[in-house]
């Protein structure tokens, strides 16, 4: 596990828009498969991304998944397509069938079904599943990631490529990608930042709090990195 410290929102976009491009160099000719996480944390992302790099990121053999999505309309506020399209993807010109969000005013078990399907369809495989080449995810403050809470920590260990999930306080249903699946993708980025993340990171990372979904995430095929600042790593000694 690698552990990278930024000082902004534009230094994690520049390592955002490397990480992308020395995937497409390393993949001539072949599609990269990119799951992005939701939640608020990539916005600013997303927006240094098109302010800096605007169509220089626009390779149509870039395609967008999403490690989770909340099972809403795709012009709702709580939906994670909405923005990361808004802020960047639309902005740039990434082609429409380059951008495979949830479909999230489906019925969430119909839907988990047709994202496993079009996921198994469409990424190649190692060790008998799907490969991410990038799945960036979030930190939750109560140790969630993607949409894999506490309260349903099997999801970890599921069999399933994507599952209906559901937030512990609001119970609004999601659709998330699995634990294996998260971890046979190739370049996992843990994306945590601000203070508020501080106690979890050190959960995670020192403790290895095994009730925490984010404790399991683990790269089995490729590499897992921390991208974290100074707030949100405070509690990690002799970084
Ligand atoms: C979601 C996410 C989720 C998120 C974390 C962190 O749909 O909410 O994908 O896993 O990444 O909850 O969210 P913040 O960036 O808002 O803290």
């Amino acid at each position: 596990m690698n552990i990278e410290i930024y000082n902004n929102t534009r230094e994690i976009a520049d390592a955002f828009a490397s990480i992308m491009q020395k995937t497409a160099k390393q993949n001539e000719n072949k599609a990269v498969h990119i799951a992005l996480s939701g939640g608020s944390t990539p916005k600013a992302i997303f927006r240094e991304l098109t302010k800096k790099y605007g169509s220089e990121l626009c390779n149509n053999r870039f395609h967008f998944w999403w490690g989770d999505d909340r099972c809403v309309a795709p012009d709702h506020d709580d939906s994670n397509y909405k923005w990361a399209r808004e802020l960047w993807l639309q902005p740039i010109g990434i082609p429409e069938e380059n951008i495979h969000r949830v479909t999230g005013e489906n019925k969430p078990e119909d839907e988990a079904l047709s994202y496993s399907e079009k996921i198994k369809k469409l990424l190649p495989k190692a060790n008998g599943l799907p490969v991410f080449d990038i799945m960036l995810l979030g930190l939750g403050e109560d140790g969630h990631t993607a949409s894999i809470f506490p309260h349903q920590i099997g999801y970890i260990t599921s069999p399933e490529i994507a599952v209906v999930a559901s937030h512990p306080e609001s119970g609004q249903k999601r659709i998330s990608l699995t634990g294996p699946l998260i971890n046979n993708s190739k370049n996992i980025i843990f994306l945590a930042t601000g203070v508020k993340k501080a106690a979890k990171v050190k959960e995670v990372i020192i403790d290895k709090n095994e009730t925490l979904p984010a404790s399991h995430i683990k790269a089995e095929n490729g590499q897992l990195t921390w991208w974290l600042d100074e707030a949100s790593s405070k509690l990690l000694k002799n970084l």
